[in-house]
């Protein structure tokens, strides 16, 4: 099956970048300590999709969040990839088709949007290099 192999060696802390991988967007994000502090704080309780940060990462890589970037309501792709774009009241990424907002673990926290947005397979080929899919 395809595969797509992203160079992450440029993004850094706080950036992300969208990608494609089976014609779906995918976005890799480099989460800040804030934001993974922030991932860490809220407890599944509160979650509509309970998922924690690490459910969402590989182990000793928690920083990288890599998902489909495809809001899971009615598929459009969310606001929240460069600098100065809306990530909504959560920090992560906003839809603004009907108001989804997901948080620093792309987990749906306000909004229609039944599910977190979806974690491809993927790997780290190397320290700079992973491979979707
Ligand atoms: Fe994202 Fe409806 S498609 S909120």
């Amino acid at each position: 099956l395809a595969s797509t192999e992203v160079d992450i060696s440029k993004i850094a802390p706080g950036q992300a970048i969208k990608t494609s991988w089976r014609k779906q967007p995918v976005f890799v994000r480099n989460l800040t300590p804030k934001e993974i502090q922030d991932a860490k704080a809220v407890s599944l309780g509160e979650l509509r999709d309970p998922q924690s940060l690490a459910d969402r990462t590989k182990p000793g890589k928690e920083n990288w969040l890599i998902t489909l970037g495809v809001c899971t309501h009615l598929g459009c792709v969310p606001l929240g990839v460069g600098d100065g774009e809306n990530r909504g009241d959560y920090g992560g990424y906003f839809c603004p088709c009907h108001g989804s907002h997901y948080d620093t673990a792309a987990r749906i926290r306000k909004g229609p949007a039944p599910t977190n947005l979806v974690v491809p397979e993927y790997n780290f080929t190397s320290d700079t290099v992973v491979t979707i899919g």
